[in-house]
């Protein structure tokens, strides 16, 4: 028996719906969607090293520290802070300056978070102590007494009061 005319339009608009379903899946994928993650958030980077340096350690000569380790969050949280001027806006602040218009590069949507998380991943390098002559038991206790409050001991404490972990 031939199928019922209705029925013959009915799949046909059923395939059209179909189609055009694919065809927008496709658009996504290749034009909006952005890719995100550690090897974009690597591709970034490149944009970050001539301050920052190759292996995240920073430049005492150009004042940018090392980034290398910190927690994702804490970098994704200043690099949001410099894109919206909490950080480096003040007309003294120039290594704020320095900084704020690399943040304010990363505008593609998930570039912020990519970055951060590549960033992350890298081996922490603490930074060479330059201060000479301080007095060790004074900073303990004056680190006792006003700083372990809000570095606390956990990460939850970290993010909740946005202080990183000073131990690197
Ligand atoms: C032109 C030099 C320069 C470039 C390029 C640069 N930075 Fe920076 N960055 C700085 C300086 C200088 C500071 C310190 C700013 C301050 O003292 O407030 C800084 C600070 C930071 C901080 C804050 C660190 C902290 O402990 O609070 C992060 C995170 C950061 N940069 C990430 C990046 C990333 C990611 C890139 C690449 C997308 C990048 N920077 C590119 C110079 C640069």
């Amino acid at each position: 028996m031939a199928p019922h005319p209705e029925a013959l339009v009915l799949r046909g608009v059923a395939f059209a719906l179909v189609a055009v379903t694919l065809a927008s899946v496709a658009f996504w994928g290749c034009g909006t969607k952005v890719q995100e993650g550690i090897a974009r958030g690597h591709e970034l980077y490149d944009t970050c090293k001539p301050c920052h340096g190759l292996n995240g350690g920073g430049s005492q000569a150009l004042a940018a520290p090392s980034i290398a380790g910190l927690p994702q969050w804490y970098i994704e949280a200043q690099l949001n802070k410099f894109r919206s001027g909490q950080r480096g806006m003040n007309p003294a602040d120039m290594e704020g300056h320095r900084m704020r218009p690399m943040a304010r590069s990363l505008n593609i949507e998930g570039d912020v978070t990519s970055v951060a998380q590549y960033v992350a991943s890298m081996t922490p390098q603490p930074a060479a102590a330059t201060l000479t002559g301080g007095n060790v038991a004074a900073g303990e206790a004056k680190y006792t007494a006003v700083c372990a409050g809000t570095r606390g001991l956990s990460e939850a404490t970290y993010s909740a009061t946005d202080a990183t972990s000073p131990a690197r």
